[in-house]
């Protein structure tokens, strides 16, 4: 049985008051609409998108790499699910729609959809009410209090059986922000599986720092890197970009990167036999670390650098290597150190042969 996702993010995200789709905001530096699709791809056969026409080429940048196909969206959500909808023509499938706006979605709960709609034909993700909850008339007052013991707020991703789903579709017309409430009217029994607090829905600004809260409790890795340099006489020095053609900061900086990330080192990655990598520039490399560290959803959260050398005195110059270093990495400067030692003119860095740089980073996912 083939698994259709439908992913509506063709909203004006009014309340959020965003200046672009509020799925595309980034929740710890990855877009919100990222995550929820990235996560959909692993379990459906196809995954549609519904977007505003005029945020096309935002969301093919954001989403490329993944195997979605981009809807049209419509005036109201209903119109915006209804557009996708109409491309699937196999009745006998299983349709989970999914706000674009839910990036927290666990893939567990995924699973527990599946699974539910499989057996029951319908599954809607709730969760129960844990507030008490008041009636007011007029909004100043309160008029009752209401028994919460039978309430629960839903929850997308929701899923049903296509030939249902269509058929709610093309009987009512009711422009309703939930699916299941068609499927209700069609008479059919809409099975309840357990909801997850943290899968909130970007609605107001105040939800993407909640957003980011919740996810920000996965530990960073961390990662160690060492390069060393010899110094020859009449040969230019740079150090975290400042003038040098050999840089062993940012060289240490890379290697540490891409060691908490698991993804090799920078001799496999930049082989100085190649002629593209053989006289570049530190700093481009550094930026090309961060496009694969994006790649693999990964990002820098910080970095510390010590470089070793008897000479020259280095402080003068560390601010504009932190600057050099935050710029390539796009992170904030107060997340990069770097400092300097002398060797107290022991081994070869204290007698001038050589600089050597250490650097820690720390990556999240
Ligand atoms: N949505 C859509 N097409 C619409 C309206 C909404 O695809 N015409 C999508 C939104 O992009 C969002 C999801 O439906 O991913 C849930 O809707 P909601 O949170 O209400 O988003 P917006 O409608 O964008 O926000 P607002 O109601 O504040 O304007
Ligand atoms: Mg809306």
């Amino acid at each position: 049985m083939k698994i259709y996702s439908i992913i509506p993010a063709a909203g004006s995200g009014e309340r959020m008051q965003a200046l672009q789709s509020k799925t595309l905001i980034p929740i710890k530096g990855i877009p919100a609409i990222y995550m929820a699709v990235k996560k959909l791809c692993d379990f459906s056969d196809k995954v549609f998108v519904v977007i505003r026409e005029e945020e096309q080429k935002s969301f093919s940048e954001t989403l490329k790499g993944l195997p979605v196909e981009f809807v049209k969206g419509g005036a109201t959500r209903r119109e915006s699910v209804q557009n996708a909808l109409n491309k699937i023509e196999d009745l006998n499938s299983i349709v989970l729609i999914h706000d674009g706006a839910r990036p927290l979605i666990s893939k567990t709960l995924i699973k527990n959809i599946i699974a539910t709609a499989k057996e029951f034909g319908t599954a809607v993700p709730a969760v129960k009410i844990t507030d008490t909850i008041k009636r007011s008339l007029d909004g100043n007052y309160i008029g009752a209090t209401v028994d919460r013991s039978e309430l629960y707020t839903v929850q997308t991703p929701q899923a049903f059986r296509a030939d249902w789903l269509k058929e709610a579709y093309f009987s009512f017309s009711d422009s309703t922000t939930d699916d299941a409430a068609l499927i209700e009217k069609l008479g059919k029994k809409i099975k309840m599986v357990q909801g997850e607090r943290e899968n909130i829905k970007l609605t107001y600004k105040e939800d993407i720092a909640l957003a980011e809260k919740i996810s920000g409790f996965s530990f960073p890795t961390v990662g160690f890197g060492y390069d060393v340099h010899k110094l020859t006489e009449g040969r230019k020095l740079i150090l975290g970009g400042v003038e040098i053609p050999f840089d062993v900061a940012t060289h240490a900086v890379i290697d540490a990167l891409l060691g908490a990330s698991a993804l090799g080192d920078i001799g496999s990655l930049f082989p100085d036999s190649s002629k593209e990598f053989k006289d570049i520039n530190s700093l481009s490399l550094l930026i090309k670390v961060n496009n694969i560290l994006a790649e693999h959803g990964l990002m820098p959260y910080n970095i510390d650098v010590t470089i070793a050398a008897q000479m020259p005195k280095l402080f003068p110059f560390i601010p504009a290597m932190r600057k050099n270093i935050a710029d390539a990495l796009n992170i904030k400067e107060e997340f990069v150190s770097v400092k300097a030692t002398t060797t107290e003119r022991l081994g070869f860095e204290g007698r001038g042969e050589g600089i050597a740089a250490y650097a820690v980073a720390s990556v999240c996912r």
